[in-house]
């Protein structure tokens, strides 16, 4: 990793392209042009190896051995929690549970803290802006305990509407559960401001960081947020590996959601006792590889800098809204004034899907369709949008080999 530290303050694109193997393909004999990083971003050596070496070097189950690799592993696993406590600016690692995703942290929030601490009447904000995982478990929850959801709506650039959001605040609200950025339309919400309106009513938040955390510095403690969860892969980490991170005080008054190995101090079949935090919310073998990966993931973020891909990125959000929004028959969906890097738009003739399949004939990797957040698509009137989305490895040549791929669609549908 010493290697990436030493590239210089702005970011060197071609230094970090040459870390990802994948890049170097060719997808139907052309460059792979890879911008669907919102979707799932690609992988950095350091994390492929960290995954291989624990298989070759060092693998044993974690949390359960007196033997050497069983350690070694388990100091691997844990060693990564403290890099994530870092990465978020938690005040203690037992703050930071290991789960699967994004999606398995905010069910384990609905399900405990939700099951525990909403009634009849009790109401739960979302905004108009939220991925299906921040939807539906609270739905879920709301059905069984007769709570109530209420939607802060987005205003025609996608921003969402402030004024709408104090106006929906009560003694009746206990849940704020909102995205920091959108990950159909790129809107970067005030986080803050939503967690200090939501904290003077006495509301817990919850903070969906997917599209954040991998684009700019994300510190809990700041923002204040009671939950905040976010998944490795979108970080160039491994799949199967998410974060939430939760107040010490909520998560110890959370009961335990999965029952298991290693979740438990005692087990008789008359009474459990629960294990300590963060072991209290994971029961069962971890995704052991995942995780001890992931600290390359978040180490290759941290080396690089966050502002310096902030920076890039937002370079080549304003080159490429440029671009694009040159071409008469595209239309750009989201154009907040605080957005991050993707863009999303449709196209006069042509559905986000045919739009998908001729760039992908080119080599360009884009994801076309509803993004899991149909509320937002149906919001503006349209049934799905293409997104190109911007990561650390992507530069100015990418947004050119996209528009003229654009131009292709646009040849054969006018
Ligand atoms: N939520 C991911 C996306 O936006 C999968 O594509």
């Amino acid at each position: 990793m010493n290697k990436l530290a030493a590239i210089t303050t702005a970011l060197d694109v071609a230094a970090v392209r040459a870390e990802f193997p994948i890049l170097s393909k060719t997808v139907y004999g052309k460059p792979l042009t890879f911008l669907d990083s919102a979707a799932s971003a690609q992988k950095p050596r350091a994390v492929i190896d960290a995954e291989t070496n624990l298989y070759e070097s060092y693998y044993a189950n974690i949390h359960r051995g007196v033997y050497k690799y069983s350690q070694d592993a388990t100091e691997a696993y844990e060693n990564t929690r403290e890099v994530v406590r870092a990465f978020i600016g938690a005040a203690h690692t037992r703050e930071c549970i290991f789960v699967r995703g994004a999606t398995e942290g905010i069910n384990l929030v609905a399900q405990t803290w939700g099951r525990q601490e909403l009634g009849e009447g009790d109401e739960i904000i979302l905004t108009h802006l939220e991925h299906h995982s921040n939807i539906v478990p609270w739905q879920m929850v709301a059905e069984e305990k007769g709570a109530i959801i209420k939607v802060i709506p987005v205003l025609e650039d996608g921003a969402l509407d402030m004024e709408a959001y104090a106006g929906l605040l009560s003694e009746r609200t206990k849940m704020v559960a909102f995205a920091h950025v959108s990950n159909a339309i790129g809107t970067v919400t005030s986080a803050k401001e939503i967690i200090a309106l939501a904290h003077k009513v006495g509301a817990v938040t919850l903070v969906d960081g997917c599209q954040a955390a991998p684009h700019m510095k994300v510190d809990v403690q700041d923002l204040d947020a009671d939950f905040y969860v976010f998944s490795a892969h979108k970080v160039y980490g491994p799949t199967g590996v998410g974060v939430l991170y939760g107040k010490e005080a909520l998560l110890n008054a959370m009961p335990p959601w999965q029952g298991g190995g290693d979740m438990i101090s005692t087990v008789t079949f008359e009474k459990t006792t629960y294990n300590d935090l963060p072991h209290k919310f994971e029961a069962g073998t971890p995704n052991i590889a995942g995780g001890i990966a992931t600290a390359e993931a978040l180490k290759f973020v941290s080396d690089l800098g966050l502002d310096n891909i902030a920076a890039h990125e937002a370079m080549l959000l304003e080159y490429a809204t440029k671009r694009i929004g040159e071409m008469n028959s595209v239309k750009i969906i989201g154009t907040a004034p605080h957005k991050s890097a993707l863009i999303s738009f449709v196209m006069e003739h042509a559905h986000p899907h045919v739009i998908g399949t001729i760039l992908d004939r080119q080599g360009i990797a884009v994801r076309a369709g509803h993004h899991c957040a149909q509320p937002i698509m149906d919001r503006f009137g349209i049934p799905g949008t293409a997104r190109a989305s911007f990561g650390v490895y992507n530069d100015k040549d990418d947004v050119d080999r996209l528009v003229d791929g654009l131009k292709k669609v646009m040849d054969i549908f006018g």
